[in-house]
């Protein structure tokens, strides 16, 4: 069986969107972390946030991290936040190759402004100077990539074979 394709980035880089279609060209399972997080605490994450907290969110996202670890040939679509914690991603890596999925701040603030209210760490005034602000502050964490896409001026089908191409030629 082959490796797991992990999908990181910042938060509307589109992770959720290519890991679908992703998996359906490869006829692969697709799993969506932040789906999976949601199923087993029984609440959606803004509630999550709401109720009990970032450090509650960030401990069900590590167990979350170590369950996914132990599969095999799926496409995972994580959190923007994955990457916080060293151990999430040394358990995604064991089985896995993280492609990190990246986007011009403007882009990245038009899309997440379409699905307002959907993000606890956003504040609600956003400023496409704060989305460059928070890039900036992640970029260091998001480096640990195998592979990076700008998501930014491509089409889905082209950051979808992008990343097929990628991987094909890494399996050779
Ligand atoms: C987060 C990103 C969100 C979600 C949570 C925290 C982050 O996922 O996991 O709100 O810290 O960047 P998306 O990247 O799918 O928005």
């Amino acid at each position: 069986m082959g490796k797991n394709i992990v999908l990181i980035g910042f938060m509307g880089t589109g992770k959720s969107t290519v890991g679908l279609k992703l998996a359906e060209k490869l006829r692969r399972e697709f799993i969506d972390m932040d789906k999976e997080i949601e199923k087993v605490t029984g609440m959606a994450i803004n509630d999550l946030f709401r109720k009990h907290g970032e450090i509650r969110f960030r401990s069900e996202e590590k167990l979350m991290a170590k369950k996914l670890s132990a599969q095999e040939n799926v496409v995972i679509a994580t959190g923007g936040g994955i990457v916080l914690q060293g151990e999430n991603i040394a358990a995604l890596r064991e089985n896995g190759i993280l492609i990190c999925l990246d986007a011009e701040p403007e882009d990245i603030y038009e899309r997440v402004n379409r699905k307002k209210g959907t993000r606890p760490l956003l504040k609600k005034n956003l400023q496409v100077a704060d989305v460059a602000e928070m890039l900036k502050n992640r970029e260091p964490y998001y480096a640990c990539a195998d592979y990076r896409v700008n998501t930014s001026n491509k089409s889905l089908d082209e950051v979808v074979n992008n990343i097929i191409k990628y991987i094909r030629n890494k399996q050779r």
